[in-house]
């Protein structure tokens, strides 16, 4: 979906509310990214565009680290929260509102910078570019990024991503990036099919169902709905050829 000024945030979040997460993840992929760093202890977590968390608790029950998650949208903040003190990590985890475009953490303070699908909002070589000087040397960073996993796409598949989001790049793209900005890869994988449906895209789906009720006759609520509704039944169709891909690397 496209993320731009004509959306109307309001029905947006009243979409969005309370789901288990707000992109592709799961805490398997979580921990098996998490596996690919070498073995660190107490490190100082940042994960960025945390969301509602489940991959900040996930994280805080596989890494003997402290992590502070941080968002905008103070909702999922408090989703996660309630989730931190569920869960008994209050001493592991702390959340901020704040944007990831006005970061001011100490120089050379963390041992890991984590952000699951949501690099796109700084864009991909920004990001890599501007966290770097919150890490320490030779530290740690893992995001996964909107990534075509084959080249030569379809143009209707094309189309679509070169409207929602066109700085979608090839894996070698990316690569070539992780290295122009000072970083050496540890590995990367997509995130397989199973990542997308069952925490985001299946329980999405029946939220936009409630929501045709909910706002029926609302015209921009509708289109909402349908722009959402489309993305899921593109990637339905063609998982193949585009995903979310974890990039693992280590600072230079
Ligand atoms: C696709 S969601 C991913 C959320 C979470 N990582 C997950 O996997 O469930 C992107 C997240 O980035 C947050 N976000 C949007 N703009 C942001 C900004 N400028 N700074 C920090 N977070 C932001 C959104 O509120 C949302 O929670």
């Amino acid at each position: 979906m496209k993320m731009d000024d004509n959306i109307d945030w309001n029905i947006f979040f009243d979409i969005h509310k309370d789901l288990p997460r707000q992109g592709c993840g799961r805490d398997k992929y979580t921990e098996k990214a998490f596996n690919m760093i070498p073995p660190i202890i107490n490190p100082n977590i940042l994960d960025i565009g945390c969301g509602p968390g489940l991959q900040t608790i996930h994280l805080a029950k596989i890494s003997s680290g402290k992590i502070i998650g941080i968002d905008i949208h103070q909702p999922f903040l408090d989703q996660l929260n309630k989730l931190v003190k569920k869960e008994k990590l209050i001493k592991k985890i702390s959340t901020i509102n704040k944007s990831m475009f006005n970061m001011d953490f100490q120089k050379n303070f963390f041992g890991i910078i984590w952000a699951e699908g949501s690099i796109f909002i700084i864009g991909f070589e920004r990001g890599l570019k501007e966290w770097k000087k919150y890490l320490k040397p030779k530290v740690f960073l893992a995001v996964h990024e909107m990534t075509w996993l084959k080249h030569n796409p379809p143009k209707a598949i094309r189309d679509y991503w070169n409207d929602v989001y066109p700085d979608i790049n090839t894996i070698e793209y990316n690569l070539e990036i992780v290295s122009k900005c000072g970083y050496n890869l540890i590995d990367y994988f997509p995130l397989p099919e199973d990542a997308w449906w069952k925490f985001y895209y299946n329980p999405l789906e029946e939220r936009l169902q409630k929501m045709r009720i909910k706002y029926i006759n609302i015209k921009n609520a509708f289109d909402l709905i349908e722009s959402e509704q489309k993305e899921i039944d593109l990637y339905r169709k063609n998982y193949k050829w585009y995903g979310s891909v974890f990039f693992i690397m280590q600072k230079i």
